[in-house]
This record gives structure tokens, C-alpha cells and sequence, in this order.
């Protein structure tokens, strides 16, 4: 069921008006009696999201030889979201920003930022949008100011903003100072500074807070969400699933390339509720005991690790799960418990257990 508010052609009163995709409804104004009909689009859906998609990717594939470091992804990111990629080392990140970017070519697939095609418009595209590479590098024999400034002259805007700019980002008495001589948290803020660099309305982040100490991390997970307050969309990488949790709206994972899941952080929180672990030590694990230990009620999943048989169930559970093995005969040599930590639920998504 599509809703849609339309106006009165007579006497402008506003009318709602509900029906399926393709349906041509018969509508009558309250106010005038004013008589006319309305059809609703067939493809009103995919309009609706193609409408709010600010970073469109579809079937993205970029190959390095024979190994294909991203396989065919697809998603958007809507306007106004902070969008979490998160993935282990290798995944293919870096790869899909700088493809997504056209700093890359890539082997298939399309890719539109603001609507725009970034390989046919890539002029367009750079405009809006701000980068904090992987490894952010700088004319370290220049000055904070100086680099700015040049940077400013590549995208052919006003050097103006530059020491505003330093000065936001808190290294305002360090702005004549060579950049060779800044530390990697003031190198990180310089280089947010640059990506912000022309008003941007997105910028993608790769692993922004890579190397910082604690007070760094903060720093910079304040300054995202206050970005976003203010209407930049983010995209940023990670393959720390806590830097994610914190800031982002929507959460990709990529594994070897893969795209295995995307979804609104809320909703991957409640897929992540997986319970404690007990682990026990068993000498011979069969299929027999892995079906009794499913069967009780209340265990969400069983896995074998060599001599290890890992039940994820309430703690309170634990007896229960020992008097069923032990009822078939079965020695348990030892018992231990973990809680689970979000971090299982990371490893579940990117080593296909
Ligand atoms: N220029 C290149 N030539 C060949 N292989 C590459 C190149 N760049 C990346 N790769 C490979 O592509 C895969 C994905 O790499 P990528 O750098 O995108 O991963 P990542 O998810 O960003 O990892 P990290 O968390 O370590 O930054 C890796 O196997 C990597 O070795
Ligand atoms: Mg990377």
C-alpha cells in the first residue's frame, strides 16, 4: 500500500489518498466536491529509494588479476545516514571507496553519487564530495596553511576557509608548522580538515580513527556525529565493530569482497543478541550429541571446535545442557562459560560459520 498526499486541482485542499502501485484511484474533494482521479506509479518503490539514494552502488566488481577484490556488490546510502562499512583486513574497503570515488577503474557496475554517474560526471561528483584516505599523506616540508591552501587551489576554491578551517579542527598555533613534524592524531585532524574542504555533502572516511590513542578516537567520533547534525552523509570504513556501533545509522558488512549483510544498526543490534557461550570439553563429538544439545529448548545455536562443543544458550540453562549429555552417556571432561561479545557476531558474519 502506497500513501500520497495530492492537492485539490480546485480549491487546493490537501487529500490522502491510498492504493496499491499502478492503481488509478476515483477521488472526490471533501471541500469542493471537485471530482478527478489519481494513478499511483508502478515502479513507485524503487522511485522512492532511487529518490533518497545519495550513494547508489549496483554490482560493483573490481578485479586484481585473478583475485577479484570486490564481488558484485550492491547498496545505497540515503541522504542525511552515517553509513558503516565494516569488514576484516582485505575485505576489499579501501578498494570499494576508491572505486566508488573513481580513483579506480573498476571491472563492472555502476556507481552515482548525488544522481550522477561518478565515471561520466567525475568533475561533478568530486565537487560534493570529501575523502579521509586510508593513509592520509601531505606535503610534509609544507606548512598545515600551505597544504590547505593548495588543496584549495586544486578544487579551484577560495583559500578563505583554510585557517578556519585548521582552527575548527583544533590545530589553529600549529598552522605554520610543517606538516613532517605533526603527530598521526594531528595528521588525521588535518586531514578530516582537507576532506571537508568546499562544503561537501558527503565524505567517505576510511578508517578514521586508525592509530589514534583514546582521546583521538573521541575526538574524532564527536566530530562525525556533529558533521552529520549538519547535514553531511558519511560513509565511513572500519574493521573495528565498536568505531561502527558508535556512529553509524546503517551498518554494511564486506567480507572476501562479499557484501553478507546490510542493515539499520537497530535492527543488526537485535541479530546480535546472541547469548553466552558454554563451552565443553568432550572427547568424542558426534552428530548424536550436537542433536540432543538443539533439541532443549532455549539454545540458539551449537557449534564444534575440534574437542569443543560451544552451546550459545542463557547461562541458566547450563545444567540442563550437562544432564542431557551426560543422560546419553557422554563424559564432559570440562566446562567453561564466555559471554558473548558483539564482536562474535562480526566473526559469524565474516568467517561464514
Ligand atoms: N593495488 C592492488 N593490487 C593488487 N591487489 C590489491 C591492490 N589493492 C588491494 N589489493 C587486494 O585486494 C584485497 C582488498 O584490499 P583492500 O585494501 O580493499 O582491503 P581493506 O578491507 O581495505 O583492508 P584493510 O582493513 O587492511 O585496510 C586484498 O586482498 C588486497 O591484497
Ligand atoms: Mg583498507
Amino acid at each position: 500500500m502506497v500513501e500520497k498526499r495530492i492537492s485539490c486541482p480546485n480549491c487546493n485542499k490537501l487529500i490522502t489518498v491510498k492504493g496499491e502501485p499502478g492503481e488509478t484511484k476515483y477521488i472526490t474533494c471533501p471541500k469542493c466536491n471537485e471530482k478527478g482521479k489519481f494513478t499511483f506509479k508502478k515502479d513507485y518503490n524503487e522511485d522512492k529509494t532511487k529518490e533518497l539514494a545519495i550513494i547508489d552502488v549496483k554490482n560493483l566488481t573490481k578485479k586484481f588479476r585473478d583475485l577479484v577484490a570486490v564481488n558484485n556488490i550492491s547498496f545505497s546510502v540515503k541522504k542525511g545516514e552515517i553509513f558503516g562499512f565494516l569488514g576484516p583486513n582485505g575485505a576489499g574497503k579501501t578498494t570499494t571507496i576508491k572505486a566508488i570515488l573513481g580513483l579506480i577503474k573498476y571491472d563492472k557496475g555502476f556507481v552515482k553519487i548525488n544522481g550522477k554517474d561518478v565515471l561520466k560526471d567525475p568533475k561533478e561528483v568530486k565537487k560534493n564530495v570529501g575523502y579521509l584516505p586510508e593513509k592520509v599523506s601531505f606535503y610534509d616540508k609544507l606548512s598545515a596553511l600551505q597544504n590547505l591552501n593548495f588543496y584549495a587551489e586544486l578544487k579551484n576554491i577560495s583559500k578563505d576557509k583554510c585557517l578556519p578551517l585548521i582552527e575548527e579542527f583544533g590545530l589553529g598555533e600549529y598552522a605554520n608548522k610543517k606538516v613532517g613534524q605533526y603527530s598521526k592524531g594531528m595528521r588525521q585532524r588535518l586531514g578530516l580538515a582537507r576532506a571537508l574542504l568546499g562544503d561537501p555533502n558527503i565524505i567517505f572516511l576510511d578508517e578514521p580513527a586508525s592509530g589514534l590513542d583514546p582521546r583521538g578516537v573521541k575526538w574524532i567520533r564527536n566530530k562525525i556525529k556533529q558533521l552529520n547534525k549538519n547535514g553531511v552523509t558519511i560513509f565511513i570504513s572500519s574493521h573495528i565493530l565498536s568505531e561502527i556501533q558508535a556512529v553509524s545509522t546503517q551498518v554494511g558488512i564486506i567480507n572476501k569482497g562479499v557484501l553478507v549483510a546490510q542493515d539499520s544498526v537497530d535492527n543488526l543490534g537485535e541479530k546480535l543478541k546472541i547469548k553466552p557461550k558454554l563451552i565443553l570439553k568432550i572427547s568424542k563429538i558426534d552428530d548424536k550429541v550436537k542433536k540432543i544439545v538443539k533439541k532443549i529448548k532455549g539454545v540458539d545455536r551449537v557449534e564444534v571446535s575440534e574437542n569443543e562443543l560451544i552451546v550459545y544458550c542463557e547461562l541458566k540453562l547450563r545444567s540442563k545442557v550437562i544432564v542431557a549429555i551426560e543422560n546419553a552417556g557422554i563424559d564432559i571432561e570440562n566446562i567453561n562459560t564466555e559471554q558473548s561479545s558483539l564482536e562474535d557476531v562480526f566473526m559469524k558474519y565474516t568467517e561464514g560459520n
